[in-house]
């Protein structure tokens, strides 16, 4: 890729000189396609929360910026993350998740077992090309961590205990692992992914779009970032006073934005982003909670209506900014030092662009 394709060679050396990301970031298909093999394929990926596939026979599909997987748990109880283009004709083999004894293709009825192996194909038995041993689906590599489920489609990032052993020592008091599902929300978002997650990553915007909301219970100029890491970050939002709970905000990079409540009620917020393209993705946003409190109707509905207001003030400014950083007139302005998580971010994405060679 040439330094013009590059967005991100002129990320800065320091906090006090870093600026906001240039326009093609956002709007270059050309940019798109390398980040899904420079930094989606080569990074950990949240495909499900592990709660979610307890029985054997769970499955749960994702997209993992353009490459179709299924995650499941087989009858020996192992989790597996599978693609889910058919050996075929690449028909996905199953849509959404459920509970299943194969997977089974809908074009030509090709059935798999759990594990990926084919189990049967009908009206193959004239082919001499068909192999049934050679037709399994692609197992891709996967990890536990934090009560997720990660995949690494080219298989050869950190172990993630490796990459993420300071951000697991500070979740470690809330007890991630425990927090299960009780609600998604799903919302299509016509911007780019880094918009999503550069505004997951600061709470200085507390004071524009949430006035009314976050910045009074956890304002956003006390927030701190506590970490200097360029695979994650951290973020500190305190309570406005002693009797209001404080939160910390995580993202994984590339981008497993994470949200956390402190003390009585641990609730977590996981936003998931699917079906990624160059100027659009969907939001899933996965309430998380302890399965005490997952199983109380009126929890969950106050619960929902919380995420659902916060995110309905942060739609505006991510339209906004998408607008903004696709016209000509845009230049990338300097950064404040609360968004620490945003240079953080930045270096990541310049240390995938500058490793390896292109694909
Ligand atoms: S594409 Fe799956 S059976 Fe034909
Ligand atoms: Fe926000």
């Amino acid at each position: 890729m040439t330094p013009t394709q590059n967005p991100y060679a002129a990320v800065a050396d320091s906090l006090q000189s870093a600026r906001a990301l240039p326009g093609p970031a956002y709007v270059d298909p050309a940019v798109f396609a390398e980040e899904r093999q420079r930094v989606f394929a080569a990074g950990w990926l949240p495909v499900a929360r592990v709660s979610d596939l307890a029985a054997p026979g769970d499955y749960r599909s994702a997209d993992l910026a353009g490459t179709p997987v299924v995650a499941t748990r087989d009858k020996a109880g192992d989790l597996h993350v599978l693609s889910r283009a058919c050996r075929h004709r690449g028909m996905p083999v199953v849509q959404g998740a459920g509970n299943a004894a194969s997977l089974n293709c809908p074009y030509h009825l090709w059935r798999y077992g759990l594990d990926g192996r084919l189990l049967s194909a009908p009206a193959m038995d004239q082919s001499t090309a068909f192999d049934v041993e050679a037709c399994a689906l692609p197992a891709v590599r996967h990890e536990v961590w934090g009560g997720w489920l990660f995949a690494n489609l080219d298989g050869a990032a950190l172990p993630l205990a490796e990459a993420l052993a300071p951000l697991a020592e500070r979740l470690a008091p809330l007890n991630p692992d425990r927090l299960v599902t009780a609600g998604v929300l799903t919302y299509e978002s016509p911007w780019n992914w880094k918009v999503m997650v550069e505004n997951f990553l600061e709470s200085y915007h507390h004071i524009g779009p949430h006035a009314a909301s976050l910045q009074q219970t956890n304002p956003g100029l006390s927030t701190r970032a506590t970490s200097d890491s360029d695979r994650f970050s951290i973020l500190e939002n305190p309570g406005a006073s002693d009797d209001i709970g404080s939160f910390v905000v995580a993202v994984a990079f590339p981008a497993t934005l994470m949200f956390f409540t402190e003390g009585v009620a641990p609730f977590g917020v996981w936003y998931e982003l699917c079906d990624i393209g160059p100027t659009r993705f969907t939001l899933n946003i996965h309430m998380l909670a302890p399965p005490e409190l997952a199983a109380v109707p009126e929890i969950v509905a106050e619960f929902r209506d919380q995420v659902a207001a916060v995110h309905g003030e942060d739609i505006p400014v991510c339209e906004g900014v998408q607008r903004g950083v696709s016209g000509d007139l845009y230049t990338p302005g300097p950064l404040s030092h609360l968004e620490a998580g945003l240079w953080a971010f930045h270096r990541h994405l310049a240390a995938c662009f500058n490793s390896g060679s292109s694909t």
